[in-house]
């Protein structure tokens, strides 16, 4: 079994850093309401913090940082707010990926691919390829991803790659062909905005995850916010189903 294949084989110390964290992004539309502005300018503010949160990882050493940008639901948004989410993702991709090259980040998409217009796709794939090597945090953004779709394309490629399979398939076939197959599951998870819901995002790879809430909606998470997300963490004791004592007499 691979170490990265399931995070109930061995306990993680909490003390430490998470090695990674999840996050669903929310509350932009309702930061940009409250100034009386447009949705829209509650992406653009969002897109700030999504910086601060990869610089502040890479530097408290955070090994997968994978962001919730645009669930399979998103696109059930007035269409004015999709098109310029997918502006705003493409232009942000242009602009940044040299820098995040530079900072050694590596690039990974993870969601339905085929639906994004051929401009996204291509910067999709050129950051994948130009980052592909780096040894540093690896930066997952889920977009056109949904927690079901994902178990469901899971199955149906380890059906079709074992079609003589006798007997019943265990976790651990499955594995390889999750979209998140090259990272360990996820340690912490963030959402902001006040609700209290995974919202179909990593569904399979969340299932012993310390789940955090906070109301902070997402252009309002900075640093210091970051860090109190971390530190709940860290009060956290994760028994993957043991008891207290098992854990104190290991
Ligand atoms: C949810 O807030 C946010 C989104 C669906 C979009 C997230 C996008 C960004 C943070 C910008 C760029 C990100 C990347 C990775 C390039 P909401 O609109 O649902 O807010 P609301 O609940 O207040 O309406």
């Amino acid at each position: 079994m691979s170490i990265f294949s399931s995070s109930t084989s061995a306990i993680p110390d909490t003390l430490e850093i998470p090695r990674h964290v999840a996050v669903i992004m929310d509350g932009n539309g309702r930061w940009a309401k409250k100034r009386f502005l447009p949705r829209v300018a509650g992406h653009k503010v969002g897109l700030e913090t999504v910086r601060g949160m990869i610089r502040q990882s890479v530097d408290i050493g955070v090994e997968y940082l994978t962001l919730f940008a645009f669930s399979s639901e998103n696109w059930r948004r007035p269409p004015e707010e999709v098109s310029f989410l997918m502006s705003l993702f493409t232009e942000a991709l242009k602009k940044e990926v040299i820098k995040l090259h530079k900072s050694n980040v590596r690039f990974v998409m993870i969601g339905n691919k085929s639906d994004f217009n051929e401009s996204l796709s291509h910067e999709i794939t050129a950051a994948e390829i130009l980052t592909a090597s780096n040894t540093g945090l690896t930066l997952t953004i889920a977009a056109n991803y949904g927690g079901r779709w994902d178990v469901l394309q899971a199955v149906n490629a380890m059906q079709k790659a074992n079609p003589n399979m006798a007997g019943a398939f265990a976790e651990e076939h499955l594995n390889p062909y999750l979209s998140m197959h090259y990272a360990p599951e996820p340690d912490l998870f963030i959402r902001t905005g006040g609700e209290k819901r995974i919202s179909n995002f990593l569904l399979w790879q969340l299932a012993y995850t310390e789940l955090y809430f906070t109301d902070t909606l997402w252009p309002d998470f900075d640093d210091d916010a970051f860090k109190l997300a971390i530190q709940s963490y860290q009060q956290r004791e994760r028994r993957f189903g043991r008891t207290s004592e098992q854990l104190a007499n290991p």
